[in-house]
């Protein structure tokens, strides 16, 4: 489906966001493995995490979706599956139901679409193997998987890329394996499955960038299914920030948002760089902290972005180069070489849209540069099936001197079914 995105004067409006991406992942796959119902609220719409649950029911949970919008999900002990378990256009899915599945005491095949299949999995595949494990991929690189269950052992690793996804493939190897299982993280990453871990009821340990995770086996410990409510999602309340942040006219609130620290750098960024983003009625709920947010007319003036940074505003990284043209010093980006091996190739599917869009880019292998004070023409900009460059250059349309086509915009429905509905809600002509 194409999307055609008018010019607006202003963003203004309250809205609430689907359940975090990562959060509903972890929540899925974990409630899966507990004792007893999760009922979880505010579970992602998104295919993405849909895949999820139908991977999960096919090893075994049980799923309910009910009519007032929660997920109930029944796990215990997973069973075979009879079929190939598919993880759609899931990275995360790939990465982190392999760890799962690593120590089960059956086999598994896990495929995904062309996106997914294109996306490497030996950065779990090596410390899986390192742990016991027998895995089959592609190339020894790629999915599809071969996933052979057998007895692990705890590790101790070091990710060689900052990686949420790896860390949590190994330390959810770890709850099937023997002894203890330590990740040191030498660039800290999202931590939603060390805080589900521990509310799940994982033995946990977290000392500064270092996580100790206890296997089940060891104590007879079981993991018991819980109370959860999703936060909304941040990496896509960032669209609607950015929007709001190209009008000379804004106005927005955005309830509920997942404010975890690991994640929030996006807030930090932004109100450095001069925006007018207020954060109230802050509020933790199962170790997860959520609050309202409320952007208003601001003069961004752009930045730099590297290293750590980097790596805590990855996803957000599209919208931000939207936002980066038209701030008043530009933006530039680097050590982000993860950018090339996502949903797209990053790097090149924002440079290729502003390009078109008239917007001057220089890219690097590792990131790009974004002049300042450029203005955004209207043009066709493909998503090439990648959902955030869907969603940002349909927020980058909002301030194009005339309508834009977004080729392929039903992409969004990976992290967002009603991006477009929201959109021309908040969105004044
Ligand atoms: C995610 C981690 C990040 C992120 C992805 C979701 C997660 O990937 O880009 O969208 O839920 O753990 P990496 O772990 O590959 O950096």
């Amino acid at each position: 489906m194409d999307q055609t995105v008018s010019p607006a004067r202003a963003i203004n409006g309250i809205v609430t966001l689907p359940g975090d991406k990562s959060i509903s992942h972890r929540y899925g796959m974990i409630a899966s493995l507990a004792e007893g119902p999760s009922t979880i609220a505010n579970y992602a719409t998104g295919a993405d995490c849909q895949s999820t649950l139908k991977c999960m029911e096919a090893l075994g949970a049980k799923v309910e979706r009910r009519e007032d919008g929660t997920t109930v999900i029944e796990g215990g002990e997973l069973r075979e599956p009879k079929d190939a378990l598919d993880a759609g256009n899931s990275g995360t899915i790939t990465r982190m139901l392999t760890g799962i599945l690593a120590g089960q005491s059956f086999t598994s095949r896990m495929i995904g679409d062309e996106s997914v299949s294109g996306r490497p999995v030996d950065r779990v595949v090596k410390p899986l193997a390192q742990m016991g494990a027998s895995i089959e991929a592609r190339d020894g690189r790629f999915p599809p998987l071969v996933i052979h269950g057998r007895p692990l052992h705890g590790i101790e690793y070091t990710p060689p890329v900052a990686s949420a996804q790896v860390k949590s493939c190994v330390l959810l190897a770890g709850l099937f394996a023997s002894g203890e299982t330590v990740v040191n993280e030498s660039v800290r990453t999202r931590d939603h499955t060390e805080i589900a871990l521990r509310e799940f009821g994982a033995e946990i340990d977290v000392l500064n960038k270092t996580i100790r995770l206890q296997g089940l086996q060891n104590d007879g410990r079981k993991l018991t299914g819980r109370e959860l409510v999703v936060p909304g999602d941040l990496s896509s309340a960032c669209f609607f920030l950015v929007a709001a942040l190209l009008m000379k006219d804004a106005d927005l609130v955005i309830h509920g948002v997942g404010l975890n620290p690991t994640r929030s750098a996006l807030l930090d960024f932004l109100v450095s760089a001069g925006a007018q983003i207020r954060v109230v009625n802050i509020q933790q709920v199962a170790g997860e902290v959520l609050g309202d947010l409320r952007v208003t007319t601001s003069r961004v003036r752009g930045g730099l972005i590297e290293g750590a940074l980097t790596a805590a505003l990855i996803d957000e990284l599209p919208a931000l180069a939207v936002l980066g043209a038209a701030s008043e010093d530009g933006l530039t980006v680097r050590n982000a070489a993860e950018l090339r091996v996502k949903e797209t190739d990053r790097i090149a599917t924002i440079a290729e849209g502003l390009r078109r869009m008239g917007v001057k880019i220089e890219t690097v292998p590792d990131g790009f540069t974004i002049p300042g004070k450029q203005r955004f023409h209207a043009a066709e900009i493909d998503s090439s099936g990648d959902h955030r460059i869907a969603m940002a250059f349909s927020v980058a349309a909002l301030a194009a001197d005339g309508p834009c086509i977004i080729r392929d915009a039903s992409a969004a429905a990976v992290s967002y079914p009603a991006f477009f509905d929201t959109l021309q809600q908040i969105a004044k002509g």
